[in-house]
Order: structure tokens, then sequence, then C-alpha cells
């Protein structure tokens, strides 16, 4: 058998993405399995794929942050302690990404920007007391931030479940435990996914995660899932398909250099 093969063959299908056999969640499923809540943010492999620090990086953080100041929802100290909440385990680089931010890694300012997007979606919809379903949560980090904005904005949560590939879902356990936030949350592996119930009106959120399965994975949750969730923002960087079965809207945002089109319905 040719390596090719070889490789092919040993490939589980959930590990495939929808950009082909050469980028697929090997690695990262490979690597969560024992890394350490402590330090993981400084992981050599796992800074490639999470912890993104490079110039685009840095550009794509001052521009969320340009988005974060343009929604006028909290004023620079919660930005800078909201990003600190984040930041506080797993060791992570710190960048300096603008003269009013402290420096920061540029993914938790990922994290506050699409939880601003969320609550704001929430409050204008009049939505309280929500389900939240995140599909591909990668380490957990934006379950944090969203918990935090939602007690700033006193919405209510009542139950946020993270459905991931089960050694990802595990890691994210560790991850929210560490900031005794894990008692609302439900941490599904995919296999499971379907044997669950979600409550209608359930929020789905889902940020570079849903739109890059592969073709398969993607539509057993439009078959699974989609139907139960009445509300959603999902962050679609899929250049070859744009099939979200929702009837929805596009956010409008000027965080040209990484994020894909934002989808809210
Ligand atoms: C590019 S990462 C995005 C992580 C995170 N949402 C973020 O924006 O930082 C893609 C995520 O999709 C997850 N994923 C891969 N296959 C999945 C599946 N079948 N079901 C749910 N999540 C999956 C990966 O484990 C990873 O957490």
């Amino acid at each position: 058998m040719s390596e090719f093969e070889q490789t092919h063959e040993l490939l589980d299908p959930k590990l495939k993405t929808c950009f082909g056999d050469n980028i697929t969640y090997t690695k990262y499923y490979q690597l969560l399995q024992n890394a350490s809540v402590v330090n993981f943010k400084r992981n050599k492999d796992l800074v490639d794929i999470t912890e993104h620090i490079g110039d685009l990086q840095i550009q794509h953080g001052k521009d969320m942050y340009e988005e974060i100041v343009k929604l006028n929802m909290i004023d620079n100290l919660t930005l800078n302690r909201m990003i600190q909440i984040n930041d506080f385990v797993g060791n992570p680089f710190f960048c300096d990404i603008h003269p009013k931010m402290d420096r920061c890694s540029p993914n938790s300012i990922k994290y506050v920007y699409h939880g601003l997007l969320i609550v704001k979606k929430l409050k204008d919809e009049k939505l309280n007391d929500i389900q939240f379903v995140e599909v591909g949560g990668g380490y957990g980090g934006q379950c944090v931030i969203l918990q935090e904005l939602c007690k700033l904005f006193h919405i209510r949560i009542t139950k946020y479940k993270l459905i991931d590939l089960d050694n990802v879902v595990r890691f994210q356990e560790k991850y929210i435990q560490a900031y005794n936030m894990h008692h609302i949350c439900e941490f599904i592996p995919y296999e499971e996914f379907k044997h669950q119930e979600y409550s209608k009106g359930s929020f789905l959120f889902s940020s570079y995660a849903l739109s890059e399965l592969s073709d398969p994975i993607r539509h057993e949750y439009y078959e699974h899932l989609l139907p139960f969730v009445d509300y959603g923002i999902v962050i679609w960087n899929n250049p070859f398909a744009v099939d979200l079965p929702k009837q929805h809207t596009e956010i409008a945002h000027n965080c040209h250099n990484i994020t894909g089109k934002i989808f809210s319905f």
C-alpha cells in the first residue's frame, strides 16, 4: 500500500475538514488528549492551531478592537478585564495589539467580540433564559467569556451545551472547570450529539467550525441539530459552500484579514 493510501485509509472521517485531506483535525485532536490546562497556550503545536500570534493575527486583533469600540457596549476597562479573564488560564503569549489595550492574546479579543455580537442579538430579540449550543468551541474560551458577558448584561443562561470531538470536549471540560464555570455546561462528543435533546428556542454559536466541517458531517448537523435551534450566530469560513439551512442576515464588519462572513438568524 502506498504512503498516500495508508494516510487516507487511516484518516478517520470525523477528522476531515471541507478544505481537503491535507487540512484535518488530526493533530489538534491528538494534542488535546494530553494537553495541560496550565500551559497549553504555549504548546508549540497548539499555538499554530489556536493561539495564533503572527502579524496577521495582530492586525486582526486591532480590527476586532475597532469593531468592539463601534458596538459601544462595554468600556475599555471592562474590555481589558474580560480579556484578562480568558488569558488567566493556559499561560498565553501576550502581544501589543492597541495602545488602549493591555497586552493580551488576540484570540481572547475574538471571544469578546463574538460574545458581544451574541449579547447584542439576545438584547435585540429580547431573549433571556437562554440555552446555548456551541459547535466546535476549540479549548472552551468562548464559553467562559460568554458566561461573563451574560452576567454583565443580566442574561440568564439555563444551559450551555458544547459539542466537539471527544478529546476536545474532555479538554473543554477541564478548561472551563478551571474557572468553576462548568456547572451549567454539558460536554457532548460529536458521536453523541444526535441523541441529545435541545430545547426549542436554543441559540447556536459556531465560529470557524460548523462551516469548515466536511460536507457529510456538516449535513448531519443540519439534519439533527439545526431544526432545534431558533437563533444563532455562525462565523462562516467555508469558501466552497454557503449552505446554512436557516434564513439569515449577514453582520457587516471590517475584519478583512481573517474573519469570514458573520451570519445571524
Ligand atoms: C478552527 S477550530 C475553531 C475553534 C473555536 N471555535 C475558535 O474560534 O477559536 C474548529 C473546531 O471544530 C471542532 N470540530 C472538528 N470536528 C468536529 C465535529 N465533528 N463536531 C463538532 N466540532 C468539531 C474542532 O475540534 C475545533 O474545536
